[in-house]
């Protein structure tokens, strides 16, 4: 793990950026995975103003986000899609056939699920994956649990991350109670992963996952195996390694 640590979010987000800046000037068709949270937001700005510079084009790249709610049709405000469209699809010129999240409105949820990883393995697999974590070191929607799930699939949201939802919510009761998301193995098997943290809220988690047993009790903290990790904290993220 590589592990780099910055004084403001503004240099933070713009050094997640410019990884993946890199990886698209390397590879132009390259597949990236994109993660929701108010953690890509800068990431997805200073992107954005890269393309309106004409430093980057978007135009051969093809993306998969980590994962998506059930239930929730892609036009509702608080969809993981209506988020990537509004902060990143929407202000670059990718075209539409090459974004996808899972479907959150799918008949069958778990062929969707088998769809979903087999899209990502037809495509080449991921090149580069953007991780934000939750506070109970979850990545994508992967919860604490007694194995590390190995492939896209249906999960139950835990309470702890009901609540830290429902701010985009009118009350918890409208957070949806499932979601679809990659597996760990598939965050795993992407060539490259880049984990943004920011927050004193994130002290501790940053410092189970980072330097804590790797245990699928925090399953961030798989990705002290990954072979080609960077990880991006604020000073305040950082205060407890
Ligand atoms: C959600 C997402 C995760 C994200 C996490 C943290 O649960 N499924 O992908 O990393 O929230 O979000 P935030 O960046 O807002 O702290």
């Amino acid at each position: 793990m590589k592990i780099h640590v910055y004084r403001d979010l503004e240099a933070q987000g713009k050094a997640a950026a410019a990884l993946f800046a890199a990886q698209i000037l390397k590879k132009p068709d390259s597949v990236l995975g994109f993660a929701t949270g108010s953690t890509p937001l800068r990431t997805y700005a200073a992107l954005a103003d890269l393309y309106a510079q004409g430093a980057l084009d978007f135009s051969r790249v093809h993306t998969f986000n980590l994962d998506e709610y059930v239930g929730m049709a892609r036009e509702h405000e608080q969809s993981y899609f209506n988020f990537m469209y509004t902060n990143l699809f929407s202000k670059v010129n990718i075209p539409a056939e090459n974004y996808r999240l899972p479907n959150g409105l799918a008949a069958d949820i778990d062929r969707e699920c088998a769809e979903y990883e087999a899209a990502i393995e037809a495509a080449g697999g991921i090149d580069l994956q953007f991780l934000g974590i939750g506070h109970d070191g979850h990545i994508g929607f992967n919860e604490p649990c007694g194995e590390f799930p190995k492939a896209t699939h249906c999960v139950a949201l835990t309470p702890m991350t009901i609540e830290a939802n429902k701010r985009f919510f009118a009350s918890a009761d409208e957070v949806p109670r499932r979601a679809i998301s990659m597996g760990i193995g598939t965050i795993m098997r992407a060539r490259g992963v880049v984990l943004v943290i920011y927050g004193a809220d994130k002290a501790e988690i940053t410092a189970r996952a980072l330097k804590g047993p790797v245990t699928p009790q925090v399953p961030a903290s798989i990705l002290q195996y990954h072979p080609n990790c960077t990880v991006l904290l604020d000073e305040a993220a950082a205060a407890e390694l």
